[in-house]
């Protein structure tokens, strides 16, 4: 059985204050409900990395991620943030590869190879972004594009390591737009997506969680995560307000 995941991008929002107050509404959130079985996670800013620990608690399915990181171990990077500082903090998860990212600080799949092989000696379950422009949709280079971005990101890597990775497929044109990809749109991407980790993983590609982002709500979550191939979401907006994150969270 594959993990079902509920991820809260935080991006660059929120104070320390508000930060450990949503931790602290979520946590309780999950705890009065004893019977999900959805791995939550959240993925602050760097800075709340270390107080959000104390809200870490496997029993209650809730794990802690970062939101980037560099792709060397170490050395003369200033500002940046290594693998192995975030290992240290208790993070079982990292998004690498969102498309922010890529379009603000022009990451491509060659850098966020290197960043994955970067978490993987780590320990750290990279959740790797992807997704096509408006544009490549609406010139129907979508499966191309997403096609493309999968190959060079996981290149050279083994089956055994590629099992750890979670993936999660954002249409850019649905993040933050209030635009969501249609149940149906979203399920044929991830059967695609599945389909070509099969060539590498085998029938152990069944054992990926595929999560969707861009614009999920409390009103859309239900009908994305009943899809076959759909094993939960990447929230950006609706993860900052606890009693909506909760609800897509409980609409599994
Ligand atoms: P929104 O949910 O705000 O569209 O953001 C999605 C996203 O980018 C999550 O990583």
């Amino acid at each position: 059985m594959r993990d079902k995941i509920v991820a809260g991008n935080w991006k660059m929002n929120l104070t320390r204050q508000a930060g450990l107050s949503l931790v602290d509404e979520i946590y309780r959130g999950l705890n009065l409900d004893d019977t999900t079985d959805v791995k939550v996670v959240v993925a602050p800013p760097f800075p709340f990395l270390f107080e959000m620990r104390d809200w870490i608690n496997p029993e209650t399915l809730l794990f802690l991620s970062a939101q980037n990181c560099h792709q060397e171990k170490n050395g003369a990077f200033t500002g940046a943030v290594s693998a192995e500082m975030l290992a240290s903090y208790d993070c079982t998860y990292c998004i690498v590869g969102h498309s922010e990212r890529r379009e603000y600080f022009g990451e491509d799949d060659k850098l966020i190879n290197q960043k994955i092989q970067r978490l993987l000696e780590n320990s750290i379950k990279p959740i790797y972004c992807c997704g096509e422009s408006l544009e490549e949709r609406e010139s129907e280079k979508h499966f191309e594009v997403v096609a493309a971005q999968i190959q060079s990101a996981f290149q050279g890597f083994k089956k055994q390591e590629l099992l750890n990775v979670v993936v999660a497929y954002e249409p850019v044109w649905a993040i933050g737009t209030g635009k969501t990809a249609t149940p149906e749109q979203a399920q044929e991407m991830h059967a695609f997506i599945r389909q070509k980790l099969s060539q590498v993983l085998g029938d152990e590609a069944e054992e990926i969680s595929i999560l969707y982002g861009g614009s999920v709500k409390p009103e859309n979550a239900k009908e994305l995560f009943s899809q076959k191939d759909i094993d939960g979401g990447l929230i950006g907006g609706a993860s900052l307000n606890a009693n909506q994150f909760l609800s897509i969270i409980h609409s599994f």
